[in-house]
């Protein structure tokens, strides 16, 4: 047996043998009703990713270093060479990389708040103040944040089918027993988003009957990659704004619109007070694991979001901040942000067309034309775990089964093409592997 594959057994039993003697020892301890029960409940999403892990590929007879996986929500392109460099000179002078290591202010430090409000107001037209600013660690915790700031746990939050699977966990472990309403987006017979009107429509007879706090979605989505239309988030934060509601719009992909970009791209706090902006360093920077995002908001919001944020992670993190402003502040005077992000969405669209032609060439199974992001919707026309799970097994090709997303793509898989980006051969091989297998099932 492979050493490698050998050390991961051993620490698999290893932690199986802790578990039993906490057990043993330990019979009364209890962890949180709350988490015992989310275990019982693990996304869907990891449940596949643990199918994919490399102790089970090999369980299953396949060579890991074989397998093509289309089920990463990563992006796989690299940071801007300039702030690479802005993070060297912190770290390779004494005296800078030791003021790095300070506490920031809970709010994120001015100059890099005033580095996004220039940054957003140049790329998007949105008009902020450092007041409208909050910096945190992640998207991912600004939105537990803002749920816990702005709803009661008797509260109901509207989302949409399908959607970012996280938000219904964040959801639950913010506000605990809060009520999950969910608004159908996608018709599953003709494999289209409603028209603007219809989802108007139904976002109306909804709201009415649930008066939700809060109304979430991203855009760009994941997993479709759709982009909601003016006169639907028009809408919606009209309704929000007459009942006392907030809309937020995550903007994890912002950058990576294909389209032309939406009026409420641009819309401020100012104007839209019930509206708030989510983003991340994430997906346009490749900074997933640098975590820092931000949200625009009105004051009064962010100085709730100040609150929140003190008890939750005190402040964000300074040596991503102070490379992120210097690099904001030099890349929007010389041109070259501008430059890196039409050369990253660009890259991203071909990825995109490399991989809907493969889908139509080779698998001719119906599926979304993405408007940005890194993903699209194959509908494959029976149980997707099920279809997911023969996939791999036969292929060695991993997809992501739909349902973890929303009830409406129960039989579809999403497909990213974001880890391939800088790699677009690999994209059409994975889509020919299952064309082969599917045509011999
Ligand atoms: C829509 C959406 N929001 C938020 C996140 C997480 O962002 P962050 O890395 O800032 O926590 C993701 C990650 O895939 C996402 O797709």
């Amino acid at each position: 047996m492979n050493m490698r594959y050998l050390e991961i057994s051993l620490q698999s039993n290893e932690i199986l043998a802790q578990k039993l003697y906490l057990q043993f020892y330990f019979p009364a301890m209890q962890l949180s009703k709350l988490i015992q029960q989310m275990m019982k409940e693990p996304s869907p999403i990891r449940q596949i990713m643990k199918m994919a892990s490399k102790q089970n590929i090999i369980n299953m007879g396949l060579d890991p270093d074989e397998v093509i996986s289309y089920g990463g929500g990563w992006v796989g392109h690299h940071a801007p060479e300039g702030l690479r460099k802005k993070y060297e000179e912190i770290c390779k002078d004494r005296e800078s990389f030791h003021d790095a290591g300070k506490y920031s202010p809970t709010l994120g430090f001015e100059e890099c708040r005033e580095a996004i409000a220039k940054m957003e107001k140049e790329l998007f037209g949105v008009k902020l103040s450092i007041e409208n600013i909050i910096i945190g660690q992640s998207s991912t915790q600004l939105t537990h944040d803002l749920f816990i700031a702005l709803a009661n746990p008797d509260d109901t939050i509207l989302l949409f089918d399908p959607t970012y699977a996280n938000y219904p966990g964040q959801i639950k472990m913010a506000l605990r027993n809060a009520k999950i309403v969910r608004q159908r987006v996608l018709d599953v017979e003709t494999w289209e988003y409603k028209s603007q009107e219809e989802m108007a429509e139904d976002f109306k007879e909804i709201y009415e009957k649930e008066k939700p706090k809060i109304v979430m979605f991203p855009s760009p989505d994941n997993p479709s990659s759709q982009v909601f239309g003016d006169e639907f988030v028009k809408t919606m934060a009209d309704i929000c704004y007459e009942n006392g509601s907030f809309l937020i719009i995550d903007y994890a992909y912002k950058t990576q619109c294909f389209i032309k970009p939406p009026n409420y791209f641009s819309w401020n706090p100012s104007d839209y007070p019930n509206v708030i902006a989510m983003h991340s360093n994430s997906k346009w920077c490749r900074g997933l694991g640098r975590r820092l995002g931000w949200v625009d908001a009105n004051e009064e919001i962010i100085e709730a979001m100040e609150r929140v944020q003190q008890c939750s992670i005190l402040c964000p993190d300074t040596l991503h901040q102070f490379a992120m402003a210097e690099y904001i502040n030099e890349a929007l005077k010389d041109g070259s942000l501008k430059k890196y992000l039409e050369d990253v969405k660009e890259a991203y669209k071909k990825a995109a067309d490399e991989t809907i032609k493969a889908i139509n060439d080779l698998l001719e199974m119906p599926c979304l034309i993405p408007q940005g992001g890194l993903y699209t919707l194959m509908k494959v026309g029976e149980d997707a775990d099920e279809f997911v799970r023969k996939v791999l097994k036969n292929t060695g090709v991993l997809f992501i089964p739909g349902r973890g997303f929303g009830e409406s793509l129960r039989e579809a898989v999403r497909i990213s093409y974001g880890p391939h980006v800088e790699n677009l051969e690999i994209i059409r091989k994975g889509f020919e592997r299952v064309a082969n297998y599917l045509r011999k099932a």
